[in-house]
This record gives C-alpha cells, structure tokens and sequence, in this order.
C-alpha cells in the first residue's frame, strides 16, 4: 500500500532548544517509521522576515542539520532537505501567486500582528505578505496528505488548503488538500517559567555542555512561596516541576505530594532533575558534536536529500504545467 506523504519544516534560526524538540522533532522522528516524510530547511522562509541577514545562514543550516541528526532523523527513512535547492518549489510560489487573492494574504492574522511586532524592521514587502503562498509552494510540490504543525500555524495550513482548492478548481484535480497533523506535544516551558523561546535567553539546547545544563537547571525559577526547606510548595507553578514531568515521569507523582507537604526542598529535588535531564541530553549532545567535526558529510546528506526532493518536485511541476497549458 502507498503510504501517505507528510511535509514539515523549519527555519534555520540556530540551533534548536528543547522546547523544540518536544513541540515538533520527537514526532517527526517517531513518523518517519509510518509515512513517507519530507523535512525541510526553511532558508527562503527565513528571507520572509531576515532578508538583511543573510550571513548566518550557513552556519545555522549545519548546526540544524546536526541537531535534526542527533535527535534521530535518518536520511534512509526521511527525505531531509534545503528548501532554496529546489527551484521548482520557486516554480510552483509564482504560478500560486497568480491565483492567490490579495484579499486571502491581508487577513492572514499573523501578517498584521508580525508587522505591528517588529518595529524595529521593515517587513512591509511583497515576500513577507506573500509567506501563505510560499508555505502552500513548499506542502504541493510534494503532493502532502498531512502537515504536522503546531496551533500558530493553523491559519496558514488552511491558506494552503483553500489555494490546492482554488488550484484544482481552476485547472483541475492536481493536489491533494493538506491536512493538519495535530499532536498532544509534551509541553516543557523556558527555565524560568514562561514559553521556551530564544528570544528569552531561557532556553536549554544540544549544544550546552552538561556543565552548562547542571547550571541552568540550578537557575530555574521555582515556586516562590518556598523560601526555607519545609515550606509547603505548589509544584504545577514549577518550571522544575514541569521538566520532571518530562523528564522523570516515574517519580513525578511522589516529588509532587512531598513539594506539596514540604518535605523535599528545591535544591534536592533540581540535582534529581540534573541527573534525569543529563541521561536524555547527554547522548544527543555527544553525537552533534561529533556530527559537527564533518561538516562536509553533514552538507552531502542534505544535497542527497535535496537531489530526492527535487525528483519529487520535478514529477508534480509536470502534472502543474500540463494542467495550466504551459509550454509547447
Ligand atoms: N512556517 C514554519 C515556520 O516558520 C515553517 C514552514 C514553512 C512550514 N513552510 C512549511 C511548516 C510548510 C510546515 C509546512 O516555522
Ligand atoms: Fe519546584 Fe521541586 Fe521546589 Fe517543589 S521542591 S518548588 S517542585 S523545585
């Protein structure tokens, strides 16, 4: 039997903390054993928003690629690739944004919002209000059945699914819609209580040494009701508490009831914490970096990758162009 197709991706921001890791990686790698996936890099995505820097880039993809290996992509399952190698998909983004409304793109909630948030940069250009549209590029070049995305990205998936409709409606049956693949994702908040985002410098990464690891986990903030040993504490305001959760499942129930009744205090029960998080963290620290000392093997995987997805890419583009009655 065909196995249905799914299509993820990321923008090369750096390296991946562990919000991201639990938000999207840890499924990714557990479907790569039922479906034929599609991973990519989303270096286009990230002119939407960056267009003046550019530099970082490359040492951002290998640090992403490294990261996305460590945590268990495989190559032999999953196709893993750099959007901008495949011009198709650069193709399809301009023959989608002759059918694309105006309208459609300027009641994208997010594009007003990103636009009133970054004050400190002009993102009032045609790419960034164009982004739906390249989203919808990247999920019909592969013909996806399914897009693992997180809720913020809902409203895009849905742009994507009217312009497949509208595609199809106007020259026939060419894509499928693409359904959202909406996990229950562990939720793991920042050290120090709130969302886990680079922006808050409250991250966890790969990259940290377990020297770095043990520190943060010192640092994380805690309910702060407890200020000597056997105050009674309220262990769901805990950041602490929520990696145990993670990270420490089986003795999670027992740290809760003796937070609760004061009789484990914070410093005992972050250096259990350490130890657990360091057994998960550890492996995968270790292999990034031995990842890491050959580059030029982890860009081979990716052109590897790329040259599939563009085969991929190619076999849709023929099917597009023949339904809108381009070329002789
Ligand atoms: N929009 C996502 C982000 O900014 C990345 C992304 C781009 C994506 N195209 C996609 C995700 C297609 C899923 C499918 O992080
Ligand atoms: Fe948090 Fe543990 Fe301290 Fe309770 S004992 S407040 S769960 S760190």
């Amino acid at each position: 039997m065909e196995r249905k197709i799914i299509l993820s991706g990321a923008r090369p921001t750096g390296e991946i903390h562990l919000g991201n890791y639990f938000g999207a990686l840890e499924n990714w790698v557990r479907l790569q054993n039922d479906y034929d996936c599609y991973f990519f890099i989303a270096d286009w995505h990230a002119l939407t928003t960056g267009y003046d820097e550019t530099a970082d880039l490359p040492e951002n993809l290998i640090q992403l690629i490294a990261d996305y290996l460590a945590c268990g992509l495989d190559p032999d399952k999953s196709v893993l690739f750099l959007q901008s190698q495949i011009l198709e998909q650069a193709e399809l983004h301009l023959l989608l944004s002759m059918i694309t409304p105006l309208s459609w793109l300027e009641r994208c909630p997010t594009y007003k919002d990103q636009i009133s948030q970054m004050k400190n940069k002009d993102i009032t250009t045609y790419g960034f209000l164009g982004y739906p549209c390249l989203m919808a590029s990247d999920i019909l070049t592969y013909r996806a059945d399914f897009v693992p995305v997180g809720e913020d990205q809902l409203p895009h998936l849905e742009l994507s699914r009217e312009i497949a409709r509208r595609f199809n409606h106007l020259y026939g049956q060419v894509f499928p819609e693409p359904q959202p693949l909406l996990t229950t994702a562990k939720v793991l908040p920042g050290t120090d209580g709130r969302k886990m985002s680079k922006s808050y410098h409250n991250t966890i990464t790969f990259a940290d040494e377990p020297e770095t690891v043990r520190k943060k986990v010192m640092s994380m903030v805690t309910d702060p009701a407890r200020i000597r040993k056997d105050d009674k504490g309220h262990p769901e305001v805990c950041s602490v508490y929520a990696f145990h959760k993670v990270f420490n499942a089986e003795e999670w129930d027992e740290i809760g009831a003796s937070c609760r009744a004061g009789t484990i205090g914070c410093v005992a029960c972050k250096k259990k914490l350490q130890e657990k998080l360091l057994a998960f963290h550890r492996p995968i620290h270790e292999k990034r970096k031995q990842l890491l000392e050959n580059r030029d093997d982890l860009r081979r995987v990716i052109r590897a990758g790329s040259d599939k997805a563009r085969q991929k890419a190619a076999e849709t583009m023929i099917d597009v162009r023949r339904a809108m009655h381009l070329g002789l």
